[in-house]
């Protein structure tokens, strides 16, 4: 691995523990303004302090985050797809390869839809992004978006998304966690990370997702809803590191989060 790309992945997987948190925050590219993330910046300046990296887009970036931080950026670049348009899988690459460089990211990610209608345009924008993000030493992180399609989130279909985005060349896959997701990451040759996906009940439920996730060999989590759609959405950041880079168990998490709320 070129010295560039190395210093990228160093900055996103802590060295020290190998592991990451990541806040989500690209919801919007097609979502639009998602509950508590109607203004980014107000909700996530308080919680930057305790991401490893954020993940969003070009527009959020520059609008709304101050360039003097020190937080590196994962940065979306495929959209072109709405919650209310024709089929959520129609995502092409939205922002070039000079922007991520001239934005000083540290990664670029993009949503890949296996099974879907539009597999093959996302399968070679990854192909294509990655071909291109080599020559810069650029890590890419595929996204295995299931779309609408929430039950699709099991072992046999999530070994495949994330065997086909490891095989074309992502450095990093974000997907879900599932029953058996030991065998996902098992047969997926790249680290993998989770999302949170929609708000659970409790905070512990979310906190028991990351334990699980991580138990089973997830490196770590980018996950969104789950933190800043708590109501205290800082103690929830700050319990999630507890698992991710101190192996607190949930009971400890719970404690810590109980704690940082009084
Ligand atoms: C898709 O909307 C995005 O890639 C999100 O970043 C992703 O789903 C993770 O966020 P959450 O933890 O809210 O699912």
């Amino acid at each position: 691995m070129d010295w560039g790309m190395k210093n990228r992945m160093a900055k996103l997987i802590k060295p020290e523990t190998g592991r990451a948190v990541w806040l989500a925050m690209d919801h919007g590219y097609f979502l639009g303004p998602v509950k508590r993330l109607e203004k980014p910046g107000e909700t996530v300046k308080p919680l930057l302090p305790y991401a490893d990296a954020i993940m969003l887009t070009r527009g959020i970036l520059r609008n709304c985050i101050d360039a003097n931080t020190s937080v590196p950026v994962i940065l979306r670049v495929s959209g072109g797809n709405s919650i209310v348009g024709e089929d959520l899988s129609k995502e092409t690459i939205t922002t070039s390869m000079e922007e991520a460089v001239r934005l000083n990211v540290a990664a670029c990610a993009l949503s890949i839809y296996v099974g879907a209608k539009y597999e093959h345009q996302t399968l070679s924008g990854l192909a294509n992004l990655v071909n291109e993000a080599q020559r810069y030493g650029m890590p890419v992180l595929a996204v295995t978006a299931v779309g609408r399609e929430l039950g699709k989130r099991d072992a046999r279909y999530l070994s495949l998304a994330c065997r086909i985005a490891a095989e074309l060349g992502a450095q990093l896959i974000k997907t879900y966690y599932c029953d058996d997701f030991e065998r996902v990451v098992e047969y997926s040759p790249v680290p993998l990370v989770i999302a949170g996906g929609p708000k659970l009940k409790t905070e512990q439920d979310a906190l028991q997702l990351a334990y699980d996730a991580l138990e089973r060999g997830a490196i770590g989590v980018d996950m969104g809803r789950n933190i800043w759609q708590s109501n205290n959405s800082v103690a929830m950041i700050q319990a999630i590191r507890h698992i991710v880079h101190e192996n607190a168990s949930v009971e400890e998490a719970r404690k810590l989060f109980e704690s940082l709320t009084k």
